[in-house]
């Protein structure tokens, strides 16, 4: 697909109105510099859905969900990236630029990629009545023909090239680009033969994918669509088509590792369930699930590869979750799987697991603890070093980091690690304050200095020239500051607005938009100014410790002579008094 160009898009997004754009689709009120509504992403009674004319960006405090004017787009009518840009494109009045090399056709390949595939998953099911052994196989895992036929199952027919009898021309690239065919040295054959077939589809419900079984014993247990134009492992979740309502009005949703686990949850009365694709979970598909619904649970087999998975989960989950959200994991007994389990036991049972499911921060801190020794101080404070990156993942969950750490002094004996520095007035800012109250002195926002720069960088990123070299720091706001800083080293000229499109997509991506939105809750009378100078020199103290610790612990003789007017000038000011 011929790309965008990046100032096209920029230029877009420059003649663009978010407030007038979303105020289409969603009734607007102003609120101080900032317009509100009832969240359009999810079921919610009073508006956490924030809308920012200055910043020109969206956020909802309530499920996390926020972009700029073509994210909002693409969240909304669920149209792809290029949709939503050529709509803005006409409302804006421009034209969306032709590379020239651009093969006319481009534009439906999508189109007739999903032509495809619906043909084949015609085919398949068709093929599934007459195959006796496959409907034998469905029979004896206790499938019945109802669910078979509610999730669309079918069947693969064994030979090279069943398929040809269902599509036109099987020597048609897009099947092979489909995933459906595969073409090896001159010679095309099916991909998929001889297998039960499960349509994969999107949330849309266009069938995208397959994941074949092989029918009792044989490698791989599954086959699936390798990754296509259409398919992505990484963001699909199977059964979310399906069980989307289920799961707004269920405000759970259930993780399941299995496409038949699934199926037969779904056959027993649990329809709130999805199936990642093989792989784990990834903060895309956690992203997608928070906005759905308020729980999520992983549910995962009890043994050590579940819990490896669950961790893994956990790991991608974090940056994700906001406050007042909850994730938890449920471990099935020893060689179960809720396909099993929920044969065995019915729904109601696997219902109960889910609500006695091990909140995050119960697993966090088992899994942690497990891999140290209480007992010694030692210990203590290795348990304090390991739970550090993970509490400093929370990029949308102030609450649930300030209690983690709070869990975290009671159990190490230490305190919580230390925010320096710490502001003045050091009350944490809530909407219920700030109107109507006198300002004691300007306000201050109390978070880590790190973040504090972040926020600050993304307030005015003419700021970045004035951050001097900083010392290395693993931390997620440390490593995003970083990124930002050299991106606007290199593009002086990039302003506030321009920030989330640059990050939509790069790793250090909700970090930086978890940035941008917590402008949204700064109050009116907030210096960031003040904040981003004490937070600079907070970090320089810090460092300047560490850095005369080290140069103590060398020989005198091995030093530089400009490391050792450091050291003096270290161990003279701190003598002096005052
Ligand atoms: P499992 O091996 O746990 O199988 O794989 P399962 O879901 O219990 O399947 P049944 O009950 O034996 O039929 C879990 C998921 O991992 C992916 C599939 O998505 C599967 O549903 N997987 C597994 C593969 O993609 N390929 C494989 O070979 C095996
Ligand atoms: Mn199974």
């Amino acid at each position: 697909m011929a790309r965008i160009p990046e100032d096209f898009i920029q230029q877009l997004l420059d003649r663009t109105d978010i407030v007038a754009l979303i105020e289409k689709y969603v009734p607007l009120k102003k609120a101080g510099a900032n317009y509100q509504a009832r969240c359009p992403f999810h079921n919610e009674k009073s508006p956490s859905f924030s809308v920012s004319p200055t910043k020109q960006f969206y956020h909802c405090f309530g499920c996390g969900a926020h972009g700029t004017a073509i994210t909002f787009l693409m969240q909304h009518t669920g149209a792809p990236f290029i949709d939503a840009v050529k709509d803005l494109a006409a409302l804006a009045g421009m034209q969306v630029p032709d590379d020239g090399k651009r093969d006319p056709a481009e534009d439906n390949r999508r189109a007739r990629l999903l032509e495809r595939m619906d043909i084949a998953e015609r085919f398949y099911r068709q093929a599934l009545k007459p195959a006796e052994r496959a409907v034998a196989y469905l029979k004896e895992r206790g499938v019945t023909g109802e669910t078979a036929a509610r999730f669309g199952l079918g069947f693969a027919p064994d030979g090279w090239q069943p398929l040809a009898e269902a599509v036109g021309d099987y020597k048609d690239d897009l099947l092979v680009e489909a995933g459906l065919v595969i073409s090896n040295e001159g010679k095309r054959y099916d991909r998929f033969r001889d297998r039960v077939m499960f349509p994969i589809r999107n949330e849309r419900g266009q069938v995208i994918g397959f994941g074949g079984r092989v029918m009792g014993q044989g490698e791989p247990k599954y086959l699936n669509s390798p990754e296509t134009p259409l398919f992505h492992k990484g963001r699909e979740l199977y059964g979310l088509h399906e069980h989307r309502r289920a799961i707004q009005e269920a405000d759970r949703v259930v993780v399941v590792e299995g496409y038949m686990d699934v199926v037969m949850l779904d056959q027993h009365g649990v329809t709130n369930a999805v199936a990642t694709l093989g792989t784990a979970i990834t903060a895309d598909q956690a992203a997608r699930l928070l906005r759905l619904a308020d729980e999520v649970v992983f549910a995962f087999d009890g043994d050590n590869a579940g819990r490896k998975a669950a961790w893994r989960a956990l790991e991608n989950s974090l940056p994700q979750v906001p406050d007042g959200k909850r994730l938890s994991f449920l471990f099935l007994p020893e060689g179960e799987d809720p396909d099993s389990y929920v044969r065995a036991q019915g729904a109601d049972a696997f219902r109960a697991l889910c609500d006695r499911a091990m909140p995050l921060s119960d697993f966090l801190f088992n899994e942690l603890i497990a891999q140290t020794e209480l007992g010694s101080q030692e210990g203590r404070v290795r348990l304090a070093k390991l739970a550090e990156p993970y509490l400093g993942r929370l990029a949308q969950a102030p609450l649930l980091t300030r209690a983690l750490k709070q869990r975290l002094g009671a159990l190490t004996g230490l305190d919580a690690p230390r925010e320096r520095p710490q502001p003045s007035s050091q009350r944490p800012w809530t909407p219920q304050q700030g109107k109507g109250q006198p300002p004691q002195g300007r306000a201050k926002v109390m978070a880590p200095p790190w973040r504090v720069l972040l926020q600050a960088l993304c307030n005015d990123p003419k700021r970045a020239r004035r951050l001097g070299d900083l010392p290395d720091n693993p931390s997620p706001d440390a490593q995003a500051l970083m990124a930002l800083a050299s991106l606007l080293r290199e593009h002086p000229e990039i302003q506030a607005r321009d920030l989330p499109e640059h990050f939509q997509d790069r790793p250090e991506g909700a970090v930086i938009l978890a940035a941008i939105a917590a402008q949204m809750r700064w109050p009116e009378d907030y210096d960031a100014e003040a904040d981003f100078l004490g937070a600079l020199a907070g970090i320089r103290v810090e460092a300047g410790r560490g850095d005369v610790k080290a140069l103590s612990s060398r020989r005198l003789a091995d030093m530089t002579p400009e490391e050792k007017a450091r050291l003096l000038e270290a161990v003279r000011t701190r003598k002096t008094p005052g």
